[in-house]
């Protein structure tokens, strides 16, 4: 599996599964064996998703060498601030039933992130996770917290997909030497995306499926990415993405796609800090 490597030296692959919405454990845990089983080496999960026993039943029941694994999780909005944040975490690791994470990050710049940025700096200090970063930081609060801390986030995971590309946002992070991390690489599936004729016209010319030039977009981008599906057979589509390339010129097109704009949530609206900040759960 091809990598990037992160601002401490840490290598990540750069295509992973994402487990959001599997909250059904039986369904959570034959998906995370399957993608296991097909190659997938990197999970992204989340302790607001609710399924990190199930991800870490599959990687007990998987026998790979944990050193051969990448597992993400993320803190929620409720547990932010220093002391909550590593009590979290420390959760998480339970459920997960690991030693260490690979990445652990603040799931959403809202509430004490400077706190918790302090417990994720004293995590990723003490080894417990390999590397730490952030989720939804747009650039003024990234830039922020990269500004008035000693870690710089390996990692900025945002909506990231043809409808909204991040272009501006990927700048920033490659001048501050954050790796960029796509999440709802397919929009959900949003504004037909998987029937785009721009979209469908480029995968015909390879013999590829639309899914499958999305990610590989987004690869030749150097940007991560963790597709989810709770299907054996796409699992397999979305992995199958190294043995062809796309020209500049098919680049160039896709680039026209974008609206410069989010199709789920705006970070920066009130509403979506009110939305996000009312959402809490039983750890
Ligand atoms: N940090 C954050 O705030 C945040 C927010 C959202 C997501 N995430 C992370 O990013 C991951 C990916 O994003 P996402 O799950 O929201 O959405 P996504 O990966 O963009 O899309 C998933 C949807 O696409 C379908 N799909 C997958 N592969 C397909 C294929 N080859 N052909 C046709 N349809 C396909 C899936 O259906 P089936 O399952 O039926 O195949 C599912 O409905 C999440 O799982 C999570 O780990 C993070």
């Amino acid at each position: 599996m091809q990598t990037v490597t992160l601002n401490n030296g840490v290598e990540m692959p750069i295509l992973g599964l994402g487990v959001y919405q599997l909250t059904e454990p039986g369904e959570c845990e034959r998906v995370v064996s399957e993608a296991l089983e097909l190659g997938y080496r990197s999970i992204d999960t989340a302790a607001s998703y609710r399924n990190e026993e199930a991800v870490g039943r599959a990687i007990a029941a998987s026998g790979i060498p944990r050193d051969e694994l990448f597992i993400t999780s993320k803190v929620w909005i409720q547990d932010a601030g220093e002391k909550p944040a590593r009590a979290a975490f420390e959760r998480s690791l339970g459920r997960l039933g690991l030693d260490y994470l690979d990445l652990y990050l603040i799931h959403q710049p809202m509430g004490d992130v400077y706190g918790s940025w302090r417990a994720l700096e004293n995590i990723n200090k003490e080894g417990l996770s390999r590397a730490v970063g952030v989720s939804n930081f747009y650039p003024d609060r990234l830039v922020d917290l990269i500004l008035h801390n000693e870690i710089t986030p390996a990692v900025n995971q945002v909506e990231t997909h043809p409808f909204h590309q991040q272009v501006e946002a990927q700048k920033v992070m490659q001048e501050y030497n954050v790796q960029i991390e796509s999440w709802g690489p397919f929009a959900e599936g949003k504004n037909d995306l998987f029937t785009n004729p721009t979209l469908t016209a480029i995968a015909e010319e390879h013999g590829k499926s639309v899914a499958q030039v999305v990610l590989r977009w987004l690869i030749q981008r150097g940007v991560v990415v963790i597709p989810k599906s709770a299907r054996r057979e796409r699992l397999e589509e979305n992995i199958n993405v190294f043995d062809f390339t796309l020209s500049d010129a098919q680049m160039a097109t896709i680039s026209t796609l974008d609206t410069g704009s989010s199709l789920f949530i705006d970070h920066n609206d009130v509403s979506a800090v009110t939305l996000l900040s009312g959402v809490k759960f039983n750890t």
